[in-house]
Formats: C-alpha cells, structure tokens, sequence
C-alpha cells in the first residue's frame, strides 16, 4: 500500500533559497528508514544556501519513521512505501522508481535506508543514488557498522559517502570522514559523534557531486 501526503510548503521550505543560485537547483528525492537526522542535515544545508538543491520527495519504508516528521516540518512531500507490503524487493524498488519519477527526481540520497537495492533502482538511476554508510568502508559494511567498529577494537572508524552500486556498500567513494573511537565508547556514544560527522560531509558530498 502507498500513502503519500502532499504538504503545503511551510516558510522554513528548504526550496525558498534556490533562486540565489546561478543554476537550477538539482532535485533529490531522499530514501530514509529512521530517524532522518541526515534528511534534516540536508534540507538544513539548502535552507543555509551551502547546498543548490530542492527535496521533492521523502520516501519511508517504516510508518513510524521520524524522517516523515521532520520531512512535514519542511514542507516536504512523504510518500511511505512499505517494504513489509511487498513479496519482492523488485517489486518495492519499481514503486520507489516510479515515486521519483513522478516527482521529478535528479538525484537520489539514501540518509539511513536501511534495504538492500536491486537492479530495479540502480539500472533507473545509474551514477545517480548516493549513500551514507557509518564507518570507513571498505571496512564493516552492513548494518552493525558502529558495533563492528568497537568489537574489533579499531582506534579509528567514520562515516563515508559513496555512489551506490548493486554490491551492498560499495561503488566509488565521495567523501570520508575520521572518527576516533575513545576508550570507554558505547555504542550510542560512538554513533553520535560519528552522526556529527555524517551531517557535515553528506551536504558537502552532495554539493560537491552536482557542481
Ligand atoms: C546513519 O548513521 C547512516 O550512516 C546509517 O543509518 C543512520 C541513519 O541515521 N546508514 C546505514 O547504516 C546504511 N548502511 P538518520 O536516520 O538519523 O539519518
């Protein structure tokens, strides 16, 4: 099932700024599963004219995602694509296809989408999908990046921002960032200052990718 809500722009619209720019601004369409602080990164980067773009779309794969709250703030459009509702992963991949397209979609950022992609979306999209991975990759790829990072015991792990390709979190790497990890890190002490991390560069990356 797709419930979408098409919003008003609010006054804090991170699309109010773009006319300062010399080029049209690019137009992303955002995948997130979580929380969103990266989506929030973002549009706060538009809204502070570091960044030359306009968010068309908010797509959530989980109801309670708070990045559709934070998306409402902005104005932005949220469309929840539930992966639960789909027997296949190409098959949710073609509805988010479609859901970009349908909002014009230049570029696509994936701030905490948290599944794995086919060729559905990669072959739509191609050298066009950027993602945020917590840590340093090519190490700890997958979803316990962070805990990965202190069960080892590495000195030094971060955030990376990379084109995505049909491997999981791989394709050419955009922009990394070093976080070193302190001795008596938690988990939630290491992610949220690794997060520090992750909303400076995802912005920069995006930026530097559409110059
Ligand atoms: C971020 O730390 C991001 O790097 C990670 O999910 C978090 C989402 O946070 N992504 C992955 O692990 C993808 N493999 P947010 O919802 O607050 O932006």
């Amino acid at each position: 099932m797709t419930i979408c809500t098409d919003s008003t722009p609010s006054l804090i619209s991170p699309n109010i700024h773009s006319q300062q720019w010399e080029h049209p601004p690019v137009k992303l369409g955002i995948l997130a599963s979580g929380n969103g602080s990266n989506f929030e990164a973002i549009a706060q980067a538009i809204a502070d004219k570091k960044l030359n773009a306009q968010i068309q779309v908010l797509i959530y794969n989980n109801p309670n995602a708070y990045a559709a709250k934070r998306a409402n703030n902005w104005g932005v459009p949220t469309v929840l694509l539930n992966h639960r509702q789909y027997q296949q992963r190409e098959e949710l991949d073609r509805n988010i296809v479609a859901t970009l397209e349908k909002y014009d979609t230049d570029l696509v950022i994936m701030a905490g989408w948290m599944r794995l992609v086919t060729p559905v979306l990669i072959d739509a999209f191609t050298d066009k999908i950027v993602n945020i991975h917590p840590s340093l990759l090519p190490s700890f790829k997958g979803i316990k990046a962070v805990e990965q990072a202190l069960s080892t015991g590495v000195k030094i792990t971060g955030c990376t921002v990379h084109l995505v390709c049909l491997e999981m979190d791989s394709g050419p790497i955009l922009m990394q960032a070093a976080v070193p990890v302190l001795p008596d890190d938690t988990l939630a002490t290491l992610h949220a200052r690794i997060q520090i991390e992750e909303h400076r560069i995802l912005p920069m990356a995006i930026a530097l990718l559409v110059r």
